[in-house]
């Protein structure tokens, strides 16, 4: 069961715009997660690996330092937010092994085959069940046989509805309507796009949990 989205996805792009100087606060939030699931990557020297849904680009960085060291290695973040994209590029050190774009995770322009890790950190969370399944196909697609799928999403235990949840069908935005994702369980579209080796843990949180997923893009 997949909640809808609290705001359109057309919102979301503009609201994340405007939010972009202030995403600090929200990214630090989810830090430890995203850390625990990059460690999970297990990111190699040489490795192309394309973040989708950057953000301020908290992430980066760290991805950066695993590939860097071989001359192959190269990290492309995407986002479609010109503000978070802005943000991101400040992070950015000259001689970094990183690209930047502005572009839809829905329809992203890479090669098929041509990245040995994709990275996405709350960005599934934030889209409609009929969006979700596209993205993944297209992850699926720009990855190379074997290569891997690495996902954070805001989640919740199981498929019972969360109280946030209840708030949003009342059409109670949380947090003043700021929070524009709800919690999902995204491994049965992971598996549903034709990826194997899927696992999942799950971390309590607060306001809301959250999920890393792993999974392999099959040959
Ligand atoms: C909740 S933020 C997460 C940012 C960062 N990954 C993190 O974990 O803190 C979601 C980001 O995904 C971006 N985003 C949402 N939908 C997208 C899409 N279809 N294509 C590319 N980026 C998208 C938003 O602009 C925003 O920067």
């Amino acid at each position: 069961v997949t909640s809808p989205t609290p705001v359109k996805p057309a919102q979301a792009a503009r609201r994340y715009d405007l939010v972009a100087p202030w995403y600090g606060m929200n990214a630090w939030l989810g830090a430890g997660v995203a850390r625990e699931a990059i460690e999970r990557a297990q990111v190699r020297p040489g490795e192309r690996v394309l973040e989708l849904g950057v953000g301020t680009g908290r992430d980066l960085i760290a991805l950066a330092r695993r590939v860097g060291g071989a001359p192959d290695g190269t990290v492309l973040g995407l986002d479609q937010a010109r503000g978070m994209v802005r943000r991101a590029r400040r992070r950015i050190a000259h001689g970094d092994a990183i690209h930047l774009i502005r572009g839809d995770a829905g329809r992203i322009p890479a090669r098929s085959a041509s990245w040995d890790l994709v990275f996405m950190s709350r960005v599934l969370d934030l889209m409609d069940a009929d969006q979700i399944p596209v993205v993944l196909g297209e992850c699926r697609r720009v990855l190379r046989i074997g290569g891997r799928l690495v996902l954070v999403n805001m989640s919740k235990p199981d498929e019972r509805l969360t109280l946030f949840e209840r708030l949003y069908a009342r059409g109670w935005g949380f947090g003043g309507g700021l929070f524009l994702s709800r919690p999902v369980l995204a491994a049965p579209f992971v598996r549903a796009a034709g990826f194997t080796d899927v696992e999942r843990v799950y971390r309590r949180g607060f306001p809301m949990g959250s999920e890393i997923i792993l999974a392999r893009r099959p040959s």
